[in-house]
């Protein structure tokens, strides 16, 4: 195991290219078990999820190759593995988005309950719900999940009553492989999403209302013949509001962020212009200044284009720098505030009142010592808490950081951040 040493209070200088988008790569990795002919995807971000996410396709049969560190090329032609047995399903939220493709594709499928952040229950109703109302039957027993086609399969509408990412993305690829229209209301319209409706569209799925709420698939029983398309996945939204975090808290900090999609970023930079950051857009990027005098804000985490979920930890870490009372109320999972905990040991200021909410008080100086990170946002808000405390500060357990950050700890000793990887004899 390897922990990261931060010196803290250090401004940040410089321009961070950020890599591909993670939540994004692990929908449409699973995408290219629609089809037939070969894919080769660009801007693949070299972070465990994903090489996670390439083994269990190459454990299903799809035949990959990197021809660069993130171009990836994957080749499908025949049947793919419907009986998943690989343990490496049930350590990523990811393998969830093979339910939709193989099982549609197949006809059956038996695949490892999820894992993922241990942020709270994170269900899968919803995706079983969607498959059953498509005629599919799911039953999910003795850690597994298993999916049958029946004869009544074809497309139908589908209702969510909670906008689910992962269950919109899930139902996007069954209903592409199969027979008839599928609408699906209330449909998630995050980035990962509209970025995979696109890459759906371009392999030759029909679907229409794509960045919107009601989503219209046109659904047939054949896998796309693609022959060899080529597709680039979008620069990660929440990487960039991580080092946008990171830029703002320390006075002298300038940073230029690229690619930084004003569309995926908005929830953000209006938090950050409430709190008296001055965030400027340019060159298809933004550049963050950092700004010590910052005013307190209320956040409530919504489904998109509410505020991320997955910024809540950085962004309640850098309030307890403002100067005064703020309110993060999480709301779209059930356990999320855990970092909290060791922001207190940290000499924070912070009541929670139940598992969602946490009322931050500012202006809190936050002193170094040994934490760690529990899941992936977690870790990047403790990193976050270590550049703006005195002291040193170990933020154990990093591999939940390397899960979805590209090598992180490079991108901010670039930026002049005083870090450094420890090697844990642990
Ligand atoms: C995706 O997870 C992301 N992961 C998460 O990012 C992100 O936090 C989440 O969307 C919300 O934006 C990936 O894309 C790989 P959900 P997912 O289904 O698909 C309810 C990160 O840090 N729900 O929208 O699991 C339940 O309350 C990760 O990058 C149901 O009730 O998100 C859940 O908490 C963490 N029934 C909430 O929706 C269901 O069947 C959000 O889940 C599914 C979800």
């Amino acid at each position: 195991m390897n922990s990261l040493q931060i010196e803290g209070r250090y401004p940040l200088k410089g321009k961070v290219v950020v890599s591909g988008c993670k939540n994004t790569a692990l929908a449409v990795l699973p995408a290219v078990l629609l089809t037939k002919g070969t894919i080769i995807l660009k801007n693949v971000p070299d972070i465990v999820d994903v090489q996670t996410m390439v083994a269990l396709l190459r454990d299903v049969g799809v035949e990959v190759e990197y021809l660069d560190k993130h171009v990836v090329k994957f080749t499908i032609y025949d049947d793919v593995e419907w009986n998943i047995k690989s343990i490496k399903a049930s350590s990523i939220r990811g393998s969830l988005f093979l339910l939709g493709p193989i099982l549609a594709r197949m006809g059956r499928i038996a695949l490892p309950y999820p894992g993922g952040c241990n942020i709270g229950t994170r269900p899968i109703d919803l995706h079983e719900k969607g498959l059953r109302i498509l005629g599919y039957d799911i039953e999910t027993t003795s850690g597994y999940i298993y999916g049958r086609k029946t004869r009544d399969t074809k497309g139908d509408l589908i209702y969510f009553d909670f906008p689910s990412v992962g269950a919109t993305e899930n139902l996007l690829m069954a209903a592409a492989l199969t027979t008839g229209y599928t609408v699906i209301e209330n449909a998630a319209i995050d980035p990962q999403v509209v970025s995979l409706s696109a890459f759906l569209n371009r392999i030759g799925v029909k679907i229409s209302g794509i960045g919107t709420r009601k989503l219209v698939i046109e659904g047939r029983q054949k896998p796309y013949e693609v022959g060899t398309v080529e597709w680039t996945i979008p620069g990660d939204y929440l990487e960039a509001g991580t080092f946008m975090l990171y830029a703002a808290g320390i006075t002298g900090s300038k940073v230029h962020i690229t690619p930084a999609y004003r569309g995926f970023l908005i929830p953000l930079i209006a938090k950050l212009e409430d709190m008296g950051i001055n965030v400027v857009r340019e060159d298809g990027g933004v550049t963050v200044y950092g700004n010590e005098n910052l005013s307190p804000v209320r956040i409530k985490t919504l489904p998109f284009p509410g505020f991320p979920t997955d910024l809540q930890p950085i962004i309640g870490t850098l309030l307890t720098q403002a100067n005064g009372e703020s309110v993060v109320q999480e709301l779209v999972h059930d356990r999320r505030l855990g970092y909290v905990n060791y922001l207190l040991r940290m000499g924070a200021d912070i009541t929670t009142l139940g598992q969602s909410t946490a009322i931050i008080r500012g202006k809190t100086p936050l002193f170094g010592t040994e934490v760690k990170a529990e899941n992936l946002r977690a870790g990047a808000a403790l990193i976050l808490a270590g550049l703006l405390a005195n002291g040193t500060t170990h933020v154990k357990d990093m591999y939940h950081v390397y899960r979805g950050y590209e090598d992180i700890v490079g991108k901010l000793q670039t930026l002049g951040a005083h870090v450094q990887v420890i090697v844990d004899e642990s």
